[in-house]
Parts: structure tokens; sequence; C-alpha cells
């Protein structure tokens, strides 16, 4: 099995439970509020542990509460946080999440340490990187470092996935060519297309990254499944699996983690959507981002 890294953000989720997601000029009361471990990238780390792949997160927290209790969550499942960085002067990210009744939600990420990600510290770190042969990230941490890491990664001739979450229009463009995956959802694909969501179909946007540098991607559309795009090859929906969600929070990044410990076992990029994407569903049906990642013996 080969080795995997999550390069990225670790956060405090804190979750309120409300009818309608809040509009502009109102208050509203939430039926429910909860704290629980979150972040894209330690909720990549966590899945990729619990299902049962070989993990290193890479990343930093704050000298708190909250800091230990993300570490003590990645440590249940497997995942070595010997590299986090715990920060005197930071304090751990933070995620105000609501989910609305349909399990839809708004995030607004307080980043605190994630930014203290450095290139130094990536620089610090180069041999984890060289020990693996999967390296994962996302953008919740300085991009100036995801640039930084990617391009190491590629140097070092790993395989590198992106999420481009979230997703910002000026994504340096030379970041594509150390990228082997790319996977926006719909919204962050309009946004690194720099179109909107009635302009032009998911091919006319696929080809504009494509022109910037990008090979291969895969769109996730939410329930209806994933649009797989690879470099030379038709792009093909693969369909969701029908459940019903109720909560949504982190089901991309339980796609991310399916998809990378398959790859890691040496599957095709086709079977792990797939495999991805049965986790994926598992997770909307649960509340919480690392909280509603399946075991594997729940997957068939
Ligand atoms: P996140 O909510 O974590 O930001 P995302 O926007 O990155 O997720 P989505 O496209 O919403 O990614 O979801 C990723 C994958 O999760 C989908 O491709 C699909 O396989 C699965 N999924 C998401 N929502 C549902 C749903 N309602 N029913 C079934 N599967 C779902
Ligand atoms: O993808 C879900 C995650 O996004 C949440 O756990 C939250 O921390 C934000 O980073």
């Amino acid at each position: 099995m080969k080795k995997i890294v999550v390069v990225g953000s670790l956060n405090m989720d804190h979750i309120s439970k409300v009818d309608h997601i809040v509009r502009e000029g109102e208050t509203i009361i939430a039926s429910d509020f909860s704290r629980s471990p979150g972040g894209k990238g330690a909720n990549q780390a966590y899945a990729v542990g619990r299902l049962g792949g070989d993990i290193v997160m890479l990343g930093a927290v704050g000298d708190d509460e909250d800091g230990a209790s993300l570490l003590s969550s990645l440590k249940s499942v497997g995942v070595d946080t010997s590299g986090v960085m715990i920060c005197p002067d930071a304090p751990t990210g933070v995620a105000q999440i609501s989910v609305d009744k349909a399990g839809n939600n708004t995030i607004v990420v307080v980043p605190g340490a994630n930014m203290e990600v450095d290139t130094s510290y990536i620089d610090a770190h180069r041999s984890v990187i060289d020990a693996s042969d999967i390296v994962i990230m996302q953008l919740e941490i300085p991009i100036d470092t995801v640039v930084y890491t990617a391009r190491l990664a590629k140097t070092m001739g790993k395989y590198v996935i992106l999420d481009p979450a979230p997703a910002i229009p000026d994504l340096p463009e030379e970041i594509y060519r150390y990228v082997d995956l790319l996977k926006p959802n719909e919204t962050e694909l309009c946004i690194l297309a720099g179109m909107s969501l009635d302009d032009g179909d998911y091919t006319e946007k696929i080809s504009v990254i494509r022109k910037k540098g990008a090979s291969n991607l895969l769109v996730s559309l939410g329930s209806e499944g994933v649009l797989v795009s690879l470099h030379g090859r038709e792009d093909r929906l693969i369909p969701g699996r029908k459940v019903t969600a109720v909560d949504t929070t982190a089901a991309g990044d339980c796609f991310v983690a399916g998809l990378a410990v398959k790859l890691a076992g040496g599957c095709d990029v086709v079977d792990a959507v797939d495999y991805a994407q049965k986790v994926a569903a598992i997770s909307v049906t649960r509340r919480g981002a690392q909280r509603s990642v399946p075991n594997p013996e729940e997957i068939d």
C-alpha cells in the first residue's frame, strides 16, 4: 500500500443546526449547537486513516484545547501527527458551520494557526513528503505554501491531488502543471474557470482550466455524482448513490480520502471514484465532519 500525506488545515467546527441558512441582515435561532473536529485537511487525513490508509498529516494547530482535541481525533484512527506544528502564538483554526433542514451548509473559516504553515515549515518536513507516494492538498493554508509544496512534490515524482477548496479566482496557473488530479466541485470549477454557473456547460469550463495546464479533473456534483474528465479520454458522468442527506459537510473530504486510499492500493481512477462515492454517500447521511466518516466494513 502506497503512503499518503495530507498537507492542509485543521479546524474545530462550531456547528449550528438551523431551519434555513441565514439571509443578509437576518438573525435566526438555531435548534442545536455542537463542536467537533474538522478542517478540510484534517478531515481528509482522518478519513484516510479510518479507511485503513497509511497516512501522515502536516499542518498546524494552536497550543490550546482545540488543537489537542484535533490531534487526538487524528491519532485515534492511526494518523501520524508527529509533524503537525503546535504554534505558541496563533489559535487553532475555527469553522462556523450552519446546516439547514435539507442538509445544506454554509461555512466561514477563521484560519488561525493554519496560516502559519509557510514554506520554511515545508522545507523542514521535506523528508515526510519524500517518504510519501501521494500528496493531498486543499486551499485552507497559504496559497504560496500550496504552490511550493505541489512543485516540490512533483519534483520528487509524487502523485499530487488538489482539492481546490475554498476556490479563489486568481489561483496561480503554474500549480496546474504539478497536479495529477484536480477535484473541484461545481462552484469551484466556475471560480477557477472565471465563469458563472449559467455561463456555458461543464465541458467548456473544464477546457478553460485545461488551457491553464490542468490534465485530469474529477468534478464532484453533489448527489448527481462525479464528472470524470481524464486527459485523452472521453468525459464520463459516474452517478452518485441515492441516499437521504442530513448533513453534506465533508462529503468532498470523504470523497478525496476514499479516492486516495483506492489509488494507494493500486486501483484505477474510475474504480477509485466508485469507492469514493460510496464513502461520501454514507457520510452525508450523518452529522458532522470527521464523525460522519464510515468504517471500511460499512462500505459494500
Ligand atoms: P463539501 O460539502 O464537503 O464541500 P464538495 O462540495 O467538495 O463537498 P460534493 O460535490 O458536494 O463535494 O460531494 C462530493 C461527493 O459526495 C459527490 O460527488 C457524491 O459522490 C457525494 N455526495 C454529496 N452529496 C450527496 C448526496 N446528497 N447524496 C449522495 N451523495 C452525495
Ligand atoms: O469540508 C468541510 C470542512 O470545511 C469543515 O470541517 C470545516 O472545518 C471547513 O474546513
